[in-house]
């Protein structure tokens, strides 16, 4: 019986909901801890794509549990929007979704400051997916918020969204010339969403912790990844949230003693989207086929992703500070057609090694990548089941990613679809 956490090694999209939904086959209840809907989950299951930004993973398993928990940043009407649609595809989340009730509430003023926030910084622009991921959180730990259990009464939910209006419509008036929000709207409006939602409402740590004493299998879901990690990542280019391993507890409510692997995913390169340091960017014909091969494009904003080739510091990094047990290499299947594939083992500064990503972005900006180049297999792995089956040359490449980071690889996936999936060792 396993507790897993799955988190993104990178810069987030490395395929975890792809992992997710297969290592739930084995599990029971699947949880959301952090970010919100600036997450977009891509499962495909019998040829149909589903994509996700609030509801875990895991959902298309009719006979799993799938929680979000507090250290989500939720907003109703996404959320609402996503069961309605897993409903037209005929799946029904009632009564295998619940949500914490003490998970912070995205408002319309979160979402418009961070679009506004944005459009002032013009250049310095973090280029985030406008979801209001950072107001929200800011509101969160200035005890200015809103929490999913308050839109459940009008008594807690009026003085509150009249203490936010207060202050943001002020600052939307004096900073950015912006009109103000109805508080008196958003009140109405939010106790509707409340109504709409009250039946998933619940105490989710209660809930996790009677689970785990009946020896349930748990798998956390990370969002974003480790090097967007408020504290860990590429600050300020960043999201406003701690993305890694150890956050899955105090997002959830359970302590660390249930936690049995930290599993990270990484793609067998590298994207980004938005902006931000990038080491080991390609601008030229090869980032083009990676992102045309890989379909980069963001899926929660449509945006072009940035690719380039696998960034050992960065791994190295997120190995580290997650703790990781295990690696799950993902599309590897979209380097099939690459006469040499080139790894970046570690950073040059000034004269130096550096062997993991700085969190300075001053000193970032001035590590060269070193870069040791491998022959590719130029074979197609897309029907590959097992690691005997895959080429010699794409296990060479395996091998050496993981001895470049010191984690073993648990399972390695070959395609978007669940079955393309080859387990090693997830022990
Ligand atoms: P997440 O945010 O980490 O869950 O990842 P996204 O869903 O944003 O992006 C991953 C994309 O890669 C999605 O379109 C997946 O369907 C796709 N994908 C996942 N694993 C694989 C794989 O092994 N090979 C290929 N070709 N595509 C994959
Ligand atoms: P998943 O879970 C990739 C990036 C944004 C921006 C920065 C801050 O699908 O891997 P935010 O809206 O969070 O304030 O934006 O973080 N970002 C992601 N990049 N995958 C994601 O989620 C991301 N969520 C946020 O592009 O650079
Ligand atoms: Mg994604």
């Amino acid at each position: 019986m396993q507790n897993r956490i799955v988190i993104g090694s990178q810069w987030g999209d490395e395929g975890k909901a792809k992992i997710v939904d297969f290592l739930t086959l084995e599990s029971d209840i699947i949880i959301r801890f952090q970010g919100g809907a600036n997450a977009g989950h891509t499962v495909i299951v019998d040829g149909v794509e589903f994509i996700f930004h609030l509801i875990p993973s895991g959902i298309m398993h009719e006979d799993k549990m799938c929680v979000i928990g507090n250290g989500v940043v939720l907003d109703p009407k996404q959320i609402l929007k996503e069961i309605a649609d897993l409903k037209e595809k005929g799946i029904d989340p009632t009564g295998r979704l619940k949500i914490a009730d003490n998970a912070h509430v995205v408002l319309p003023w979160h979402i418009e400051l961070d679009k506004l926030k944005e459009k002032q910084a013009g250049k310095a622009a973090i280029g985030t997916t406008g979801r209001g991921i950072g107001p929200c959180y800011s509101d969160k730990v200035n005890r200015h918020g809103v929490r999913v259990g308050d839109l459940l009464d009008e008594k807690e939910l009026r003085p509150r969204i009249e203490d936010i209006a207060s202050f943001r419509n002020k600052e939307f008036e004096l900073l950015y010339n912006a009109p103000p929000i109805d508080a008196e709207e958003v009140i109405k409006e939010y106790l509707d969403l409340g109504n709409a939602i009250r039946d998933f409402v619940c105490d989710i740590s209660g809930f996790l912790s009677e689970s785990i004493k009946s020896c349930k299998s748990l798998i956390f879901e990370g969002a974003q990844g480790t090097i967007l990690d408020v504290d860990h990542g590429t600050y300020p280019f960043v999201t406003s949230s701690n993305t890694v391993a150890g956050s899955a507890c105090c997002g959830s409510g359970i302590g660390p003693t249930a936690i049995t692997q930290a599993i990270g995913v990484v793609k067998a390169y590298t994207t980004r989207v938005g902006n931000g340091p990038f080491p080991t960017e390609l601008n030229d014909e090869i980032g083009e086929k990676l992102r045309d091969i890989g379909g980069e494009i963001g899926a929660t904003t449509g945006r072009e992703r940035r690719c380039g080739w696998f960034d050992a510091p960065v791994v190295r990094k997120a190995a580290v500070v997650n703790g990781l047990t295990h690696l799950a290499i993902t599309k590897l299947d979209v380097l099939d057609t690459f006469d040499e594939i080139k790894i970046c083992t570690h950073y040059e500064l000034e004269g130096q090694r550096v062997d993991f990503i700085p969190s300075q972005l001053s000193k970032v900006g001035r590590c060269k990548p070193v870069y040791e180049t491998m022959p590719g297999w130029n074979q197609d792995t897309t029907k590959c089941r097992e690691w005997d089956e895959l080429p010699l040359n794409a296990q060479k490449y395996i091998n050496r990613l993981s001895e470049l980071v010191d984690v073993k690889v648990g399972m390695v996936s070959v395609g978007a679809w669940r079955d393309q999936s080859i387990v090693l060792d997830m022990e």
